[in-house]
Order: C-alpha cells, then sequence, then structure tokens
C-alpha cells in the first residue's frame, strides 16, 4: 500500500501523485515527458496559466468595477505561447526589449496592449517600438522622455506615455529585486523633486500624451499592506500634480510583485482578495484628497506563471562526503535556473518516484557547470536510495527561470512543453550545439 504525500508537500494543486505513488504535473505523468522531451525540461500547465489571467481579470473587474486592467510582466516567461495565451485571455503585456517585442509581434499579439517599462530604453529600442505600435511607452528618465518626443515628432505622432514614479517604499523583499525605494535605478523619485520635475517636462512635449503614473515598488512581495501604503503614496502625488499643473492623471499603474509559495512555510496569496483590499483603501484615499479614482493598472509576471511551471532533470550521481556533505548533481543547474546562485531562492524538490519507506538524508541539488556555486538548492530532503538516471521535479519553476536561462559553459537551453487536457505541446524547442555555435563567425 502506497502512502500518498501530505498534499501540503506538494506546495499547488496542479502537482499529484498517480496510484503507484509517481509525481504528476497538470494531471500528466512525467516518465513519459522526460523520455519524449528529454530533460532538463521545463513544463507548464497552460490551464493553470489561463486560471491565474482570469482570477487577474475577475478581481479587477469586481474591485475596481471595469475601471482596471492587467499587462502579464512578460519578462517572467517570455516565448510565443505565452503571448498567445495572453491574447486570447484578453490581457495587456509589458515588454521590457526589442526581443521581448519582437516575440509578442511574432505571435500575433495586438501591441497596442502593451505597455514599454525599462530603465534605458535606446533611440533604436524606441523606434522598434514605435514602428511595432507598442500603445503605452513608461518614460523612466528626462533623457528618455526627450528621445521619445524627438521620435514621435519625427514620426507626426502623439506617443501615450505613463512616468514610473518611485514612491519611496521598501517592499521588504530581497535586495535584489526591491525597486520602489529613492535610491532605486528605476523611476523618478517623489522625494527628491525629480517625480514633479519630469512630470512637468512630459507636460510641455507636444508628442507626448502624459496618461498618468506608474510604480512597481519590488517583486515577491507577502505583505499586502506594502500596496496600501504605495496607493496612497502615488495618489497623493497625483492630487499634488492636480492642485499645482491642472493635470489630472487618469491611470495610475501599481506594477506586479505578488508573491508565490516557493516552498510550504510561505503562504499562497489569494488575488482577489489583495486586489480588493488595494481598491478599497484607494477609494478612501481618493475620497480624502477630492480626487476622482483614476483608471488602475497592474502588471503580475511571478504570480501568474510561477507555479504553472515545473522543471525536471535527471540525477546523474549522489556524491556522498562523509562527515561532511551528500550532493545531487542533476543534468540541469545555474544556466537553466540562476535563482538559487543570484538570490538564495528556495525550492521545493522533489524525487518523482515515491520511495515509501526509504531513509532520507539532506543533499545539496547541484548542477553541471564549472562552478561550485552551481547550485538549486541547499537543505533538500531526499531519500538515500535516489540513483542514477532517475527523475527530480522543481516545482514552482514558471517564473524567471527559462527567461533566465544562458549558454554558460555552452550549455544548450532545455526545451518548454506546454500541458493542456491530458495533451503535451512543444513550445520551445531544446537548443543544439549547432544553436549555439551558428553564431560564431
Ligand atoms: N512591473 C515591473 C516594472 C517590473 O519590473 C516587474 C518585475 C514586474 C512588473 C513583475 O513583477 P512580478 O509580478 O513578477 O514580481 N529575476 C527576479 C525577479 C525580477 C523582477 C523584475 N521586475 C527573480 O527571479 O526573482
Amino acid at each position: 500500500m502506497i502512502e500518498i504525500q501530505n498534499r501540503e508537500d506538494l506546495i499547488c494543486e496542479n502537482v499529484g501523485r498517480d496510484a503507484m505513488g509517481a509525481l504528476t504535473f497538470a494531471g500528466q505523468a512525467l516518465a513519459p515527458l522526460a523520455k519524449t522531451y528529454g530533460t532538463p525540461l521545463y513544463l507548464y500547465d497552460e490551464d493553470r496559466i489561463r486560471l491565474r489571467m482570469r482570477a487577474y481579470l475577475s478581481a479587477v473587474e469586481k474591485a475596481f468595477g471595469g475601471r482596471g486592467s492587467v499587462q502579464y510582466a512578460s519578462k517572467a516567461a517570455s516565448f510565443k505561447r505565452i503571448y498567445e495565451i495572453a491574447a486570447e485571455e484578453g490581457f495587456g503585456i509589458d515588454v521590457v526589449s526589442q526581443g521581448e517585442i519582437y516575440t509578442a509581434a511574432r505571435a500575433g499579439f495586438p501591441l497596442a496592449r502593451a505597455y514599454f517599462h525599462s530603465n534605458n530604453k535606446t533611440d533604436a529600442d524606441i523606434a522598434f517600438a514605435m514602428d511595432k505600435g507598442v500603445g503605452t511607452f513608461v518614460a523612466d528618465n528626462a533623457e528618455e522622455l526627450y528621445a521619445i518626443e524627438n521620435e514621435a515628432s519625427r514620426r507626426g505622432i502623439t506617443q501615450r506615455v505613463l512616468l514610473r514614479i518611485t514612491p519611496g517604499i521598501d517592499p521588504h523583499t530581497y535586495a535584489a529585486v526591491a525597486t520602489g525605494k529613492v535610491d532605486s535605478k528605476f523611476g523618478s523619485a517623489i522625494e527628491t523633486g525629480q517625480a514633479e520635475r519630469i512630470c512637468a517636462l512630459a507636460l510641455s512635449l507636444p508628442h507626448v500624451a502624459l496618461a498618468g503614473f506608474h510604480c512597481h515598488v519590488g517583486s515577491q512581495i507577502f505583505d499586502a499592506s506594502v500596496y496600501l501604503s504605495t496607493q496612497k503614496i502615488m495618489l497623493t502625488f497625483v492630487r499634488d500634480m492636480y492642485k499645482d499643473y491642472g493635470y489630472l492623471a487618469r491611470e495610475l499603474d501599481l506594477g506586479g510583485g505578488l508573491g508565490v509559495r516557493y516552498v510550504k512555510d510561505q503562504p499562497a496569496l489569494d488575488i482577489e482578495e489583495t486586489l480588493t483590499a488595494v481598491a478599497e483603501e484607494m477609494k478612501k484615499t481618493c475620497a480624502s484628497l477630492g480626487i476622482p479614482m483614476p483608471h488602475v493598472s497592474f502588471e503580475p509576471g511571478r504570480s501568474i506563471v510561477a507555479d504553472a511551471g515545473m522543471a525536471l532533470y535527471s540525477v546523474g550521481s549522489v556524491k556522498r562526503i562523509p562527515g561532511y556533505k551528500t550532493y545531487v548533481s542533476v543534468d540541469g543547474g545555474m544556466t537553466d535556473n540562476p535563482r538559487y546562485a543570484l538570490y538564495g531562492s528556495p525550492y521545493t524538490v522533489l524525487p518523482v518516484l515515491p520511495h515509501e519507506g526509504a531513509e532520507r538524508e539532506e543533499c545539496s541539488v547541484v548542477g553541471r557547470c564549472c562552478e561550485s556555486g552551481d547550485i538549486l538548492q541547499e537543505g533538500v530532503s531526499m531519500p538515500a536510495d535516489l540513483c542514477r538516471g532517475e527523475l527530480l521535479a522543481m516545482l514552482t519553476a514558471g517564473a524567471y527561470q527559462y527567461a533566465m536561462a544562458s549558454n554558460y559553459n555552452r550549455i544548450p537551453r532545455p526545451a518548454v512543453v506546454m500541458l493542456s487536457d491530458g495533451k503535451a505541446t512543444l513550445a520551445v524547442r531544446r537548443e543544439t550545439v549547432d544553436d549555439i555555435v551558428s553564431l560564431d563567425v
């Protein structure tokens, strides 16, 4: 009799176990997928992505009564299929580079619904985005604003623009993803007067149509009060710009950042609850400031795709160094997921087979790059009889993994496979060594 693993360890309801106790994802067995597509492999539960997108859209609809919209922050996972899904679900997108714009365009995404971010858009980026008809530019700084004005003027168009504002908020997340503090490289700070100056500048430029303000205070945020403080600061800024310049912002974009559950001691945030709390607070703030409620937009990335993803690896070796450590080496590593190496990000890593009754030992799951820091996760409890050729699954692996993959050590990047309705479809084929060498002249 196989004891089914405590559901809690499986983190998310699209991860389960079959009758033999083997792990499943989106209702599908993992061994046949590994056999067909090879490992390492990224799997995406397409229905989960759609579910998350719908949750955001209905939450915005309920909380803001039609005066809200959602853009998927496509830096979290960018490939054609994701943009097709976003288009089908009526989502907007946030793009940050020519590569993301081009991928979205190739997927047939209606780019009028795209918001172009980044703290340093080159002249070529600006021209490229205008060529492709990107609807909204989120301008980061004065130089960029002038460059947008010049290109728009040259084309005889008026470009819709939001200004990225730094509210001076510490989102209490890890440093690399905290962006709302005054000393951030992103945006113009209210505290230093730079936000007001860039607003005045935007209003003076004839080919810039200022639609409102944007902020994004950070990522992997669990504390909803961060958004409550942010909206207050931003709406106060809206009121001040109205008072001082007679300019009433029509749109306020509060960015993304909702936290997701990578390990069982992290909470699973409820999207609707969080957005409703923000909406309630915004209504109160607007009433006390005497301004109308602007159109509100959100830009979630991680919370759309993270738990829709799983990474599959094959074990190569289990190296026990008596008195020290056990290393489980897999056929991927920091090249397909640099997040532990960069941020020490926690993950749930499980063997696909059940290993009922086996002794457990603490391991470091490491990759195959020539680098000691090539670690996928430390302190992982693994069955002591784990052996070469077995599959390991990393849960909640859909955000900032494929997107941040590299070819370090000239390792080809894994394939991406979409799972839906019991079927598997290749979305991105596995790179080959020929792909890698093809750029060398
Ligand atoms: N909007 C803007 C302007 C952003 O910069 C970001 C993320 C988002 C929205 C989406 O945030 P999300 O909902 O995904 O938290 N590589 C890091 C994450 C970097 C986040 C960059 N900006 C990681 O792997 O944790």
